[in-house]
């Protein structure tokens, strides 16, 4: 008796599963029709979500965001937030090394940070923005992501300790390795 209740019961659940199911579908043709695109399936992203997904830098600053930063700012931001990692002064570890290198690149043991090898200073936003801190990444805001650059930089003896560092500024900096690279002259590989 337990055994049929049971069963029932499951097909009652199965038979409002269906209706429910057969309800969204509807629904969602319905909505999507009153678009009347395409297979009506999705909507259109609006422009807010749009801005979260759009986050890349190009080497030239475009898509840098309004704020600024200096390296005084930066080291509270790096002390608070990056050094457990990356050691009070970029160097240290116990994660990769930020600072410091410069020179090393065609010795037996290059080293290979921010200073010594990043071509593009720009890369410093979109990458910090985009994965750090490890833990949390995503929750800087500006400010704090252009004040950890200018620390970062200045470490690196590639800025002032008073230099400002925004979306002007940043793609105006020269970084110690950006002739190290050779274009790959092949054609058409993947990835490249
Ligand atoms: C919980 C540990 C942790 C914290 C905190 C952390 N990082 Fe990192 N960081 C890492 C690890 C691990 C990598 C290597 C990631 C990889 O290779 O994908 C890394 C890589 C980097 C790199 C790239 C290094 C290179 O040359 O490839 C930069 C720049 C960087 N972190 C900056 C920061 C900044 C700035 C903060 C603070 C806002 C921060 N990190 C906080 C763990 C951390």
């Amino acid at each position: 008796m337990e055994g049929y209740g049971t069963s029932t019961h499951r097909s009652l659940l199965i038979g409002v599963g269906t209706v429910a199911l057969t309800l969204a579908c509807v629904w969602a043709v319905g909505a999507a029709g009153e678009d009347g695109e395409g297979y009506g399936l999705g909507r259109a992203a609006t422009d807010e979500e749009i801005r979260a997904w759009n986050i890349d830098v190009s080497p030239t600053g475009e898509g840098l965001p309004p704020g600024q930063g200096t390296a005084k700012q930066g080291a509270q931001v790096f002390a608070a937030k990056c050094a457990m990692c990356h050691g009070p002064t970029g160097k240290e570890g116990p994660k990769d090394r930020l600072v410091g290198g410069q020179g090393t690149l065609m010795t037996g043991k290059p080293i290979k940070t921010i200073g010594s090898y990043w071509p593009y200073a720009t890369t410093l936003y979109d990458f910090i923005h985009r994965a750090m801190p490890f833990n949390a990444p995503g929750s800087l805001n500006p400010d704090e992501i252009y004040s950890v650059i200018a620390w970062l930089l200045f470490q690196n003896g590639i800025v002032k300790d008073d230099a400002v560092i925004d979306a002007r500024t940043l793609p105006q900096i020269q970084m110690p390795n950006r002739n190290g690279f050779i274009p790959d002259p092949r054609p058409d590989v993947p990835g490249k």
